[in-house]
């Protein structure tokens, strides 16, 4: 185990386009609302991770890889509730973008092609939430969230290369990586667009790279 979670797939190419200037000056400009967001983003790969458990319980491998993903998601959570709560910001709800709905519905039904379609957008969530981290680790004018984001990088890079293990364990290189394809398109269409107002912006709002 210890050996996939070390293992940074990094030649694995996720993302078919890279994000856009255009979404990092929207999210430097509503920090807040992207700190917010972000809080419910570790929420949710802590809930998408434990919701595959529960799907594929007798699946050992898979237990034993996505228990510790899940339970780092929600040390996470903590940590970006804990920076919300000393500054005063409340754990409200928000709008979610179309993203993940968009991601959910270009998962095929009917197994085993809905395994490994789930494991491969959960990767490319990670991926996405990963590239834009470190972005704002880089280029956020704040320096407490340039820290957070930061800390939080190393793991996340981890967490996309722990489904594409599971899935090249499963289904095997070729198979994964031409679905991977497919979707790393999708993906991109559900970042394409401009958004209706600065209050949309979220962590996982529209904005990539044209044509890139
Ligand atoms: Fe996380
Ligand atoms: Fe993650």
């Amino acid at each position: 185990m210890t050996a996939l979670l070390e293992n940074p797939t990094a030649r694995v190419k996720w993302l078919a386009a890279p994000s856009s200037t255009r979404w990092l000056e929207q999210a430097n400009a509503r920090p807040e609302l992207v700190l917010i967001d972000h809080a419910h983003c570790e929420r949710k790969a802590a809930g998408v991770a434990l919701q595959l458990m529960f799907r594929y319980p007798s699946d050992e491998g898979l237990g034993a890889l996505l228990s510790p993903l899940a339970r780092e998601e929600l040390e996470h959570f903590e940590l970006v509730l804990q920076l919300l709560q000393r500054r005063g910001q409340a754990l409200r709800p928000l709008q979610a973008p179309g993203y993940g709905a968009t991601l959910t519905a270009a998962v095929r039904k009917g197994e085993s092609a809905r395994m490994l379609d789930s494991f491969l957008v959960a990767g490319l969530i990670e991926a996405r939430s990963h590239e834009r981290m470190a972005l704002l680790a880089a280029h956020s004018p704040d320096a407490e969230l340039r820290a957070l984001y930061g800390e939080l990088l190393a793991s996340e890079a981890r967490h996309f290369g722990l489904y594409w293990c599971l899935c090249e364990e499963r289904f095997g290189r070729e198979a994964t990586a031409a679905r991977l394809q497919e979707l790393a398109a999708v993906e991109v269409e559900a970042l394409t667009g401009v958004l209706d107002s600065e209050d949309q912006v979220r962590m996982h709002s529209v904005g990539v790279e044209p044509g890139a």
